[in-house]
């Protein structure tokens, strides 16, 4: 897929599948999506989707299955102990990450919770990349802080620099040297970062992090959850891997971690989640607390249908015409909103294109959460439903004040093999008639808000009616067109 050319010489993202099951979509009136949006409190987590026309919220649980996938589950051995659905799954895992030991968990975060409770103390303090919400949530829980030593460019919105979601090794070794090696419990290195646009980090300042781990005897944990698109970026972007097959990038990468965890939402196009690891030691500190908080050790919460098909979804990652559709449909759809002048992230990650929203809404103020008000916008101008990764996403300080973010994002998931390429030109076109209609879009303001992960079931209202004179914008250029 990716050398294919165009006799037109037109940059076209083919699809390497074809579809064979669909589900009816629902596009409701313009005046419809604006009371649905407010009945959700402008949240888009509280939409339901039998109202939402395209789904990109996120690429978590909702990627589409392989027909392999979907037989494999008829399969499924459904035991509560001992299944044989789980030691394909474990061989698996051990074949492609070269670890002995594998742990279950029902998603990504149950593996986080485990880690944070097994090895985080009060006082402690993990260095990463940068961090996502449920991780930073789960080491705060358990006393410790989080210290972020990316690189600087990694914030940079607009740039063309291949992996921003690289450690910043002096910056590493600071926080190392500020708080003594005795209090970092792990360093953990997120593939793909999703925060920041879904950004990748190489296999070589992998390799350098793991150096410095290893000066300090520190452990080394991957968060594999984003490992597939970083697989394309580091075979398309890192000289040394551009002859590699992908099971031998992946096997260059898990070797030098002592820990790797992922969700299976995302990585293996299914549902749940698990640990591995080569050390004994490690994986019998961490088990007993399996059946604690997932389950028995052979099915962690998980159902024995989706361990098949997480099963089959990894292998099916090791292959490259599968991995390079999610970030190539990104690509399309970044370089067609900037052909308009929308101001998007670059360069495209994976997981989803990442509207700017600093520079999208540079009138609303950031305590006003602009990329809370893009995503109740994009809703109301298309039917389309994405995530604020912004202030919003942030908890705020101990003091009550706001922590504002660093980036305001949009973030349009991209799942993967669902969405049509018409579809996608369909939401180019609703995201660049808003960016043309920009000043119509005020902030929002919380009317409900959470202490804990306020993103997820907070409420917001808007400031002012900008949303009833955007409903009228939309009829007057639009007519009665959906
Ligand atoms: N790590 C990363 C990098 C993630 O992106 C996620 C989830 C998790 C861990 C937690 O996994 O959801 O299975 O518990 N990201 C989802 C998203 C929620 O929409 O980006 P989980």
């Amino acid at each position: 897929m990716s050398d294919l050319k165009f006799w037109t010489n037109e940059k076209v993202p083919l699809e390497m599948h074809k579809v064979r099951i669909v589900q009816k979509l629902n596009l409701l009136p313009v005046e419809k999506r604006q009371e649905c949006i407010t009945g959700a409190g402008n949240n888009t987590f509280l939409l339901n989707n039998c109202d939402v026309f395209l789904d990109m919220l996120t690429d978590s649980g909702v990627n589409a299955m392989s027909d392999r996938q979907q037989a494999a589950m008829h399969v499924a051995d459904d035991s509560y102990a001992g299944s044989a659905t789980f030691t394909r799954l474990k061989d698996k895992i051990t074949e492609i990450f070269g670890k002995e030991y594998f742990l279950p968990a029902h998603q990504g975060r149950a593996a986080e919770n485990i880690l944070s409770v097994a090895l985080v103390k009060e006082g402690d303090v993990v260095p990463m990349n940068y961090h996502f919400t449920t991780v930073k949530a789960h080491i705060t829980q358990n006393g410790g802080i989080v210290e972020e030593v990316f690189s600087d460019d990694g914030l940079l919105t607009v740039s063309d620099l291949p992996f921003k979601g690289n450690v910043d090794i002096d910056k590493l070794q600071g926080v190392i040297k500020k708080y003594g090696p005795e209090k970092i419990p792990f360093v953990r290195i997120e593939a793909g970062t999703n925060l920041i646009g879904g950004q990748p980090i190489s296999l070589q300042n992998m390799r350098d992090v793991k150096k410095v781990c290893d000066e300090y005897g520190l452990m080394y944990i991957l968060d594999a959850s984003l490992l597939q698109d970083n697989l394309y970026f580091i075979k398309k972007r890192e000289e040394e891997c551009k002859d590699m097959s992908i099971r031998e990038i992946v096997k260059n990468i898990s070797e030098l971690f002592d820990v790797i965890y992922f969700s299976a939402r995302k990585l293996g196009f299914a549902r749940g989640g698990g640990i591995c690891t080569g050390s004994e030691e490690i994986y019998l500190k961490l088990r007993e607390l399996v059946p604690l908080y997932e389950g028995f050790l052979t099915y962690g919460g998980m159902s024995v249908r989706e361990m098949e098909a997480i099963a089959v979804g990894l292998d099916e990652t090791m292959d490259e015409e599968v991995i390079n559709q999610g970030p190539q449909f990104i690509e399309y759809m970044c370089n067609e909103l900037m052909k308009h002048g929308v101001p998007v992230v670059t360069p495209p990650g994976g997981l989803g294109c990442h509207l700017d929203a600093t520079r999208f809404l540079s009138h609303i103020p950031q305590e006003q959460y602009p990329s809370g008000a893009l995503a109740s916008a994009a809703y109301i101008a298309g039917g389309i439903r994405g995530m604020e990764r912004g202030t919003m996403s942030e908890q705020r300080n101990p003091d009550g004040s706001e922590r504002l973010a660093e980036m305001e994002l949009l973030r349009l998931a991209m799942p993967r093999r669902v969405f049509t390429l018409s579809q996608v030109k369909y939401a180019i076109d609703r995201i660049v008639w808003l960016y043309e209609n920009r000043e119509l879009v005020e902030g929002l303001v919380f009317t409900d808000e959470p202490k804990i992960l306020r993103f997820f079931v907070g409420r917001l209202a808007p400031v002012s009616d900008w949303q009833e004179k955007l409903v009228a914008k939309f009829r007057k250029d639009f007519g009665d067109s959906l």
